[in-house]
């Protein structure tokens, strides 16, 4: 799959890592930033990450701030984007069968890089239900357009 990536200042470190977790699995990585950390803003990040998903360019997304709470506001903003803040494996399993999301979110400051990587695991391999799943995402799909 191609993935894109993004983070702010407090994800940087997690990201880095990310990357590397998925490059090493056979992704292909869009990585929009932050590159260092230097303090900065995430909607900035979350923006660039989630219109790659949005408009194609990637497949899923993974962002990451300290709590993952501000960047999954921000991709959440991006219309055609379903992010999903996961914090353990039910969430990151139900996010997929249930509501199709395509851009994972974390904490960096809540969860460790491996308990990151387990997450994306079950985030890429599980499959959308479809079904009275897709009634509901469909409703969510209307209110984007009002
Ligand atoms: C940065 O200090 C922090 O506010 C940010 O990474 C994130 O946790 C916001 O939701």
């Amino acid at each position: 799959m191609k993935i894109s990536v993004a983070s702010d200042h407090a994800g940087f470190a997690a990201k880095t890592k990310i990357k590397k977790y998925l490059e090493d699995a056979g992704h292909t990585v869009a990585d929009f930033g932050t590159y260092s950390e230097e303090s900065c803003d995430y909607p900035d990040f979350a923006y660039l990450a989630a219109t790659a998903v949005a408009n194609g360019e990637c497949d899923r997304g993974v962002v990451i701030c300290g709590t993952g709470v501000g960047i999954s506001i921000a991709a959440n903003k991006v219309k055609g984007v379903r992010c999903a803040l996961c914090t353990e494996e039910t969430c990151a399993e139900f996010c997929r069968r249930h509501n199709d999301a395509n851009v994972l979110a974390m904490g960096a400051r809540i969860i460790p890089v491996e308990k990151m990587e387990k997450l994306i695991d079950i985030f890429l391999s599980t499959e959308f239900e479809g079904g009275r799943h897709e009634r509901r995402v469909n409703k969510i799909k209307e209110i984007e357009n009002k």
